[in-house]
């Protein structure tokens, strides 16, 4: 648990992006491909359909574009950029960082940038270190990044799984501001003995790629939906709780929180155990399903468009994922203005943008 120690500079979001690829899967498609229906799909998740990158965009034409956008809407240039900090379970390589491709694509020739590896929690892991280096003064701007192509890493033969996920980008900007704005708190937590729950068994240093590998579809997410369940629901609530205590607030102080989307029953759960009121919960995985460290920053660029935060505002993001890992942040909302809405732009118009 970190509050903000004396002397430190604010960190607040000045610009906001994301980007979902054009084509969608949705549950009806999926009914053609493994043993599910929609009507299931629909009642034990929340999700209609998820978006699936096309087979030339990587993850870092997605992070392009979500990182653009968040640019313009701070009214930046790729150059102003101090630090790329990008979180993802699904890099273009592992050799670089996603966070170096897209800072050569985007043409951040002053950023240092580096990956974050903290699956569906790993923007809030992301703003918490962005806060440190704004808040120490190590860097003035600070891209936050949180993508994923999971469609690349999911088993379209398993129905466990299969339907979960989606592929997507959003990214912020991150800059000082005044003591009382901005971040106010984060919580960062992770449970490394439930890391089997939810895994990818091949292809690192622990059980390398062979075509033994391949043929046991070992580079593909495992995942043991009904375990983590519980364990999600309670994290996230807790991270929640801790990030008021130390900002001195309250559940009644939240005007809006910003789930990870991971499914819709565990979000309606964490929202009773908050006793918050539905209106103040965001959700969307109906239309792009689970897309781990990328669906808060989509979900809070949505939010941001359609202007429903208001300078003053407190918002708080909340996430859990494989490790496990979890967190919290709890933030004062700065950014006056509501901006464009959020498109998806065609495919051929990131080809063309980003390479
Ligand atoms: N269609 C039809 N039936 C299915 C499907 C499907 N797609 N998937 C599973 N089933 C079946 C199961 O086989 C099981 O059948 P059985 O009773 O005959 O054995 C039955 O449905 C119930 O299965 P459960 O796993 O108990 O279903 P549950 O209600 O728990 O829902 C789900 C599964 C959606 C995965 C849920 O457990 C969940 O959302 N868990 C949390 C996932 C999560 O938060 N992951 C972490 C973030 S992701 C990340 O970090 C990358």
């Amino acid at each position: 648990m970190i509050r903000r120690p004396d002397g430190m500079r604010g960190a607040t979001m000045t610009g906001t992006g994301m980007y979902v690829p054009d084509r969608v899967l949705t549950n009806r498609d999926l009914e053609h491909m493994v043993e599910t229906s929609d009507e299931w799909i629909r009642e034990r998740t929340g999700i209609r359909e998820r978006r699936i990158a096309a087979p030339d965009q990587a993850s870092s034409d997605l992070a392009l574009v979500a990182a653009q956008r968040a640019l313009e809407s701070a009214g930046l240039s790729p150059k102003d950029v101090d630090q790329i900090v990008l979180a993802t379970t699904t890099p273009d390589r592992f050799l670089p960082s996603c966070a170096c491709t897209v800072q050569a694509k985007l043409g951040a020739v002053n950023a240092a940038a580096y990956d974050v590896f903290a699956a569906c929690t790993g923007f809030v892991y992301g703003l918490g270190i962005a806060r440190g280096i704004i808040g120490t003064g190590q860097a003035d701007t600070v891209l936050v990044i949180g993508v994923e192509t999971l469609s690349r890493i999911v088993d379209y033969t398993d129905r466990n799984t299969c339907v979960l996920f989606g592929d997507g980008a959003g990214a912020a900007v991150l800059q000082p501001c005044a003591e009382g704005d901005g971040i106010l708190a984060i919580s960062m937590g992770s449970d490394g003995s439930l890391g089997e729950v939810l895994e990818i068994p091949a292809g690192g240093s622990s059980c390398p790629a062979s075509a033994g590998t391949v043929q046991a579809r070992g580079h593909f997410i495992k995942m043991r939906g009904r375990e983590l369940f519980k364990v999600a629901v309670r994290a996230m609530e807790e991270s929640v709780r801790r990030t008021l205590e130390a900002a001195e607030l309250t559940v009644v102080d939240i005007d809006l929180l910003v789930p990870h989307q991971a499914n819709q029953r565990i979000l309606d759960a964490v929202r009773e155990r908050l006793g918050l009121p539905d209106e103040k919960v965001i959700a969307n995985i109906e239309r792009y399903g689970n897309t781990s460290s990328a669906s808060i920053p989509i979900s809070l660029d949505e939010v941001v468009r359609e202007g429903r935060l208001k300078p003053g505002d407190h918002v708080s993001l909340a996430a859990f994922g494989g490790g496990a890992t979890w967190g919290a942040s709890l933030v004062r909302w700065t950014q006056p203005a509501p901006l464009k809405p959020a498109l998806a732009v065609p495919a051929a118009a990131v080809r063309e943008g980003g390479r």
